[in-house]
């Protein structure tokens, strides 16, 4: 069993409140908010004012993953734009943990992502302050990509450092999530589903969200 966490990255535009609405009435556990500013990652999705929007209509908390660059100088606008956990990445935080009190500061759940090419170990001192922590198995930018397989073995890497010294992060697996891979994550210890194509592009999106929470 696992949380899900549809991404709005991959829902319509044009129809967001209907699709906010659809992950309200849905077994999700949040909705993931993907933010990118064109430089961090080669692709920019939207910003503030729609992370407003979605909030107005969203009865899930709002599960921000910040694809930007000096972060810390938005932490404040996204948090009152309705995030209730804000995850930043590791490779885009040379002061990661003044950036982590910043987000605690601020109300909001402290999250921390990787790149596929990051190990985990980078993250042994920080690993008992975040309340999160997302692998990312796809390279961040955009939505509908092939999963990468060696995510697998971060996620069981991050589980044993979890169980060794008590942790209470979640993991968050993010990219390429369908039900040919999810059963495998949640094995290895995934307790957060970050699903966007999948998702929407399915007959159903409500039910695809309730089979992965069932995987
Ligand atoms: C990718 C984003 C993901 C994306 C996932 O950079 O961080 O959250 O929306 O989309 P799928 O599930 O289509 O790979
Ligand atoms: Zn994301």
């Amino acid at each position: 069993m696992a949380e899900i966490a549809p991404s709005i990255l991959a829902a319509d535009f044009a129809n967001l409140q209907r699709d906010v609405e659809m992950i309200n009435s849905s077994s999700a556990g949040y909705i993931h908010v993907d933010i990118m500013d064109g430089m961090f990652v080669p692709n920019i999705s939207f910003g503030l004012p729609v992370c407003e929007a979605i909030h107005k209509h969203a009865q899930k908390p709002l599960d921000v993953h910040l694809m930007i660059e000096q972060p810390d100088r938005y932490l404040e606008a996204f948090r009152k734009a309705g995030a209730s956990g804000l995850t930043v990445h590791y490779e885009a935080c040379p002061h990661l943990h003044r950036t982590i009190q910043h987000i605690k500061e601020l109300g909001a759940e402290p999250g921390v992502a990787l790149n596929p090419h990051t190990p985990v170990e980078v993250l042994s001192e920080i690993m008992g302050d975040v309340s999160l922590i997302l692998i990312m198995s796809v390279n961040p930018g955009f939505g509908g990509q092939k999963f990468i397989e060696n995510t697998y073995r971060k996620i069981a890497t991050l589980d044993s450092y979890r169980k060794k010294f008590g942790y209470n992060f979640k993991i968050e697996v993010d990219g390429g999530v369908n039900l040919d891979n999810a059963p495998r994550l949640v094995q290895e210890g995934v307790d957060i589903l970050v699903a966007g194509s999948f998702v929407f592009s399915s007959p159903n999106p409500a039910q695809t969200i309730a089979e992965l929470g069932n995987s």
